[in-house]
């Protein structure tokens, strides 16, 4: 069984096993190899992430290979089509184009799977920080899931933005591991412990609506082959694994998101869209006015984008 990737406007085939040798601290060589390719095609700057799309029920056989090239570099990109041509069911076939049809149906979800992410002062959902103008922290999402509920993938399309701020801060997590692993392997070791991160309980009202998750930073799917991170920059309520390395590694990934290496500053415009691998990501706070409230269509994945 081999995944197929798009490298470059050409087919390579890449095994689970082999694309798994890259994150095993014990294959050195893997790694290099796998690092040097990845540095090598990694954009520069947010505008390179930028695929235009006609119609986002159907794309062409160019913009899906450019989509999916710049996928495969960055596990990410931006397409941006006609904001008038744009419902929540084009958004949903779009997905399916890129393999990504088993859908989180969450707490706030709608019936067919896709948060309408707004200002919702007062609402069920109000207490969310998703569904109010605060800035959000570094996170990858569904952190708080359990294994068999991972979100691989997640599409956030914008409706309609604020009259200012709502910028998304990005950077692919491969980039986050490579960083961490050059300076200490010790760091993705106590990543990848199975105790590294907890989440305790959501409990409102006495009802736990979600139990206590415990599980690792960093992970490799099996089916894949490929890195998976589970992370949450807010410093309440995170149990950390009490252990002088992981604290070292948890400080030193404060350290680099607060930088610039590698993070892309991009504020989605109506008709623009992130289509991602779940990589990490923040959110600036902003400001609705009349004609510009902001909103966001986001739907969560357990597939990974298709050949990336
Ligand atoms: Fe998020």
């Amino acid at each position: 069984m081999f995944a197929e990737a798009t490298v470059a406007g050409r087919k390579s085939h890449v095994s689970p096993a082999s694309a798994m040798a890259a994150f095993d601290l014990g294959q050195p060589e893997a790694y290099r190899a796998w690092r040097e390719h990845k540095l090598a095609r990694y954009p520069s700057a947010a505008t390179e992430l930028i695929v235009e799309v006609q119609n986002l029920m159907a794309p062409t056989a160019a913009e899906h290979a450019a989509l999916l090239d710049c996928l495969s570099r960055a596990n990410m990109v931006i397409y941006r089509t006609d904001p008038e041509r744009t419902a929540r069911d084009a958004v949903r076939a779009f997905g399916e184009h890129f393999g990504l049809r088993r859908l989180d149906n969450h707490l706030c979800a709608e019936e067919d799977g896709i948060s309408e992410l707004r200002v919702n002062e007062g609402g069920p959902q109000a207490e969310y920080i998703p569904y109010t103008d605060r800035p959000i922290n570094w996170h990858t999402d569904g952190y708080y899931n359990p294994p068999e509920r991972r979100i691989a993938a997640m599409l956030l399309h914008c409706i309609s933005d604020a009259a200012d701020g709502g910028e998304n801060a990005l950077i692919d997590h491969e980039l986050l591991y490579i960083r961490l692993r050059d300076e200490n392997p010790d760091f993705i070791a106590a990543l990848m412990h199975p105790q590294a991160m907890t989440i305790p309980p959501n409990v409102e009202n006495g009802v736990e609506l979600r139990p206590c998750q415990t599980g690792p930073v960093f992970s490799v799917d099996s089916g894949s082959g490929r890195l998976h991170m589970r992370y949450t920059a807010r410093a309440r309520n995170i149990e950390w694994r009490d252990d002088p390395m992981t604290r070292a590694a948890v400080t030193r990934i404060g350290e680099l998101l607060a930088g610039d290496a590698g993070i892309f500053h991009y504020r989605l415009r109506p008709g623009e869209g992130l289509l991602c691998n779940n990589v990490l990501h923040n959110r600036t706070g902003f400001r609705d006015a009349a004609g510009h409230n902001r909103l966001i269509l986001r739907a969560r994945y357990f597939d990974r984008v298709a050949h990336t």
